[in-house]
């Protein structure tokens, strides 16, 4: 029998809000949600600011008991030491971070992060008590050489290759899908999500594979929201561009409550 799954809507700010916009934005978002009387124990929302603003977020939600949670949209492989401009997992867990962003497509396209930089910085999460959010996707190009599942699945089981099993979400965020306006339909975003499943169930068993959360991320918006969060196997989402507005995404939070 499947376990509950609390659906996770993570906000992907990545290079937007300095921290002074990212405390007036996370005190909106918060009274936003508490006003529509919003329930965290049903849907768990997270915001994922750039690392200036980490410090001051904390504040904010420990000073006035929000109850959102929040991370890093990447970290260092290593835990200390002569890594010029590095961040540390261990100064995410220090500022109350409970999420990690790793391999995003962004960091993959951009700054050439390879299947094993994902499964090193994966092993510096866990161990360091952060709960890594794993992206996966492929490319419209990979999509049509390989087919729907294969690419996402194979990034997947090579990072988490040879760990054991610990506490992740996986977001399935296919790069043809990201900040286009054009979602994957819930059926295909269904069909890789449950194949990412199986994958983890095969590697981690099945405790690991009914447990654990899979996002489906790519121009999320709360029109698309309701029917993907119908699927089995979809347990949230990763925003981008739609979490940097605060009705949008509290609209997307509060997905339960939407016409079906
Ligand atoms: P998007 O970005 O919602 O703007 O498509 C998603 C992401 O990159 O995480």
């Amino acid at each position: 029998m499947a376990v509950d799954r609390r659906p996770l809507i993570a906000g992907n700010w990545k290079m937007n809000l300095d921290h002074l916009q990212a405390i007036a934005f996370t005190q909106k978002l918060a009274w936003t949600l508490r006003d529509a009387r919003h329930d965290y124990a049903t849907t768990e929302v997270a915001v994922i600011p750039p690392f200036t603003d980490l410090r001051s977020i904390q504040n904010l939600v420990e000073g006035d008991k929000f109850d959102l949670v929040y991370g890093g949209q990447d970290l260092s492989a290593h835990d200390a030491g002569a890594y010029t401009g590095e961040i540390s997992g261990a100064f995410l867990r220090a500022l109350g971070s409970t999420y990690v962003i790793i391999g995003h497509s962004e960091r993959r396209q951009y700054h050439a992060e390879t299947d094993d930089v994902v499964r090193a910085k994966v092993a510096t999460a866990i161990r360091n008590d952060l709960t890594p959010i794993v992206c996966v996707g492929e490319t419209e190009a990979d999509l049509a050489q390989f087919g729907p599942s294969s690419l996402p699945v194979a990034q997947l089981r090579a990072a988490i290759d040879g760990l054991s099993p610990a506490e992740i979400v996986v977001a399935y965020e296919p790069v043809w899908a990201i900040g286009t306006g054009k979602a994957a339909t819930e059926d295909q975003a269904q069909q890789v999500c449950a194949a990412l499943r199986s994958a983890l169930t095969e590697t981690w068993g099945l405790d690991s594979g009914d447990a654990t959360r899979i996002l489906y991320g790519g121009s999320v918006t709360s029109s698309n929201i309701s029917a993907l969060m119908r699927q089995p196997d979809v347990d949230g989402a990763l925003v981008g561009g739609a979490s940097l507005d605060v009705i949008e995404f509290s609209s997307i939070c509060r997905f339960l409550k939407h016409a079906v």
